[in-house]
């Protein structure tokens, strides 16, 4: 595998992490302010963000590429409101997609077929992620002043439950 390609794949592992980081430290201000639906899909996506370093870790050794695992960041942000996390989540999903975006741009610059195919799921995902915070963003603003609407918007998400993704679940 081209030098570049491998240590943005290897480099994604660790954004990745990064981010269930992230989403657990919404997860645990949501639990904070009372509002365990809203900490219970931050927790589930916290999962899919491990779940998707995973499947980085599964193709890198599947191409038999060695794994660096790297030191993970320490989230810090602090919020105002309930909107704020939504927001950051939104902002943090462009960044990923972006990410994805330059890993597939540098496959392609090398002919490597192999990972832009991989990546496609990826890709997909990224407008699902993207899609699900401006959602969340959009119903906030909706509901998110009415403490009775507030209440049966928590509930809803507390509804969210895992499912293994279609990469991991495959073989
Ligand atoms: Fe791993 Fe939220 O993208």
């Amino acid at each position: 595998m081209d030098k570049h390609v491998y240590e943005l794949l290897n480099d994604q592992i660790n954004k990745e992490f990064y981010s269930a980081y992230l989403y657990m430290s919404f997860a645990d201000y949501y639990e904070e302010e009372g509002l365990s639906g809203f900490a219970n899909w931050y927790m589930i996506q916290a999962a899919e963000e491990r779940d998707h370093a995973l499947i980085f870790r599964k193709y890198l050794l599947d191409n038999s590429c060695p794994i660096k695992l790297l030191a993970i960041d320490q989230p810090d942000k602090t919020f105002a409101s309930h909107l704020e996390p939504l927001e950051a989540s939104l902002e943090h999903e462009k960044y990923v997609t972006s990410l994805i975006n330059d890993i597939y741009g540098a496959a392609h610059d090398v002919k490597d077929y192999r990972t832009m195919k991989f990546l496609d799921w990826f890709i997909e995902e990224q407008l699902e992620e993207e899609a699900n915070a401006e959602d969340m963003i959009t119903k906030m603003k909706l509901f998110g002043g009415d403490a009775k609407a507030l209440y049966d918007l928590d509930k809803d998400f507390a509804a969210r439950a895992y499912s293994v993704p279609t990469p991991l679940a495959a073989k």
